[in-house]
């Protein structure tokens, strides 16, 4: 029998069941190491997701000039009975990019369809999609970033003037054939803006980059998921689960499920500051939102090369990390906290890193960084 408490009462037909369900992704996290605070999609993530998805434009926290912009497209379109304009989101993984695709789709009431930049390999996959869309209809395209050219060519005839130019046969008595489609939406998302085309960019007729949230926006959106999952947390646990979700719902989230895990199994089930502060030390998440790998890159920009300045793939290579997680994960937090610079040189710590490892600032006077006292969680 496995030692778990036997302390809810909704579990006690088959107490061993739901309480192994609620424990198994602590004991995953911490045999696995999978990162806690990596922003992309992770096993556990989609299921609650759909749950706590806000639907409608007036459920989603934060992003106040999106949602504004948003608003008014909404309007228009209503107003003039016409389909939305093609919208393109883009930013950093788990800050809503779908989300806001799927309220899009909500508030005008029309169908999505959902696919992505790799999963359109030929031209006949885009010609069955858009060939079955309706008047009105959003195609969501993820990773827009990823579609290929010879996609992109056929999908601007398809965004502009709604019609699909097809070739039919091949050699000499090849002849290219034009349908109307329905007019139709197309919103994308992307990580990447850069690797998108120009030409490609320029179909949209609103381009929108969502941001990281602050700190009462977060607060908020942990506190609502925290209500439909029927967890009970107080202001004070719910601003340090916030504080150390690097600004990201997605992160937030889950940091919500396993603080949550650890209220149920160790605690009284709730959330409070001190049960916030007990789960995420055992995390390994730190104050300030730092996990062991952003702390080793830190430690080895002070410790190994002085302070820097160093290049990123150093860095990364010192530490046996992918170059790609250092530049799309850690870079991007620790430049926003302030506690590393980019220079031509490549990236220096800044005083704030000293003092948030605990060690002494004596740039000046390089060899001497002593430990001092600090306390990161
Ligand atoms: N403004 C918001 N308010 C409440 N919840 C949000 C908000 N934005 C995102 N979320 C939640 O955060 C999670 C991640 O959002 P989403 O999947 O839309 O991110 P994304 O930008 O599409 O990420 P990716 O780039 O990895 O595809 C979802 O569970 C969603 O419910
Ligand atoms: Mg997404």
């Amino acid at each position: 029998m496995l030692p778990f408490p036997r302390q809810n009462s909704e579990c006690s037909s088959n107490c061993a069941g739901p309480a192994f369900r609620r424990t198994l992704p602590v004991i995953i996290t911490f045999m696995d190491k999978e990162r806690l605070i990596n922003p992309d999609v992770q096993a556990g993530d989609d299921r609650v997701d759909y749950t706590l998805r806000p639907k409608l434009l007036d459920e989603i926290t934060g992003q106040d000039q999106i949602r504004e912009n948003l608003a008014i497209l909404l309007s228009a379109a209503k107003l003039r009975k016409e389909p939305l304009d093609h919208i393109l989101f883009y930013g950093p993984p788990g800050l809503g990019k779908t989300t806001l695709a799927h309220v899009m789709a909500n508030e005008m009431n029309v169908s999505i369809k959902v696919t992505a930049g790799p999963a359109i390999e030929r031209a006949g996959d885009l010609a069955a999609i858009l060939s079955n869309l309706h008047e009105g209809d959003i195609l969501f395209i993820d990773e827009i970033h990823r579609l290929n050219r010879a996609i992109e060519e056929i999908l601007y005839p398809a965004m502009e003037d709604s019609v699909l130019d097809i070739m039919v046969g091949k050699g000499p008595s090849a002849r290219s054939i034009r349908l109307k489609l329905p007019r139709f939406t197309v919103i994308g998302a992307t990580t990447r803006l850069s690797l998108v085309s120009a030409p490609l960019r320029a179909r949209f007729g609103a381009v929108y980059r969502l941001d990281y949230y602050d700190q009462g926006s977060m607060e908020k959106i942990i506190m609502i998921a925290a209500t439909k999952m029927n967890v009970y947390a107080d202001r004070e646990g719910v601003r340090e689960i916030a504080v150390r979700s690097r600004g990201t719902p997605r992160i937030g989230l889950r940091l919500l499920r396993r603080v949550r895990d650890f209220a149920q199994v160790r605690a009284d089930g709730k959330i409070d500051f001190d049960v916030a502060c007990e789960a995420l030390q055992l995390l390994d998440i730190d104050v300030a939102g730092l996990d062991d790998i952003d702390r080793r890159v830190l430690y080895t920009i002070i410790e190994k090369y002085n302070g820097g300045p160093v290049g990123l793939s150093t860095i990364a290579a010192s530490i046996s990390e992918e170059t790609d997680t250092i530049m799309e994960v850690v870079e991007p937090y620790l430049l926003q906290l302030g506690f590393i610079e980019r220079t031509p040189q490549g990236r220096s710590a800044t005083q704030k890193a000293y003092e948030h490892l605990g060690i002494q600032y004596l740039r000046d006077d390089p060899p001497a960084n002593q430990p001092v006292q600090g306390n990161l969680f």
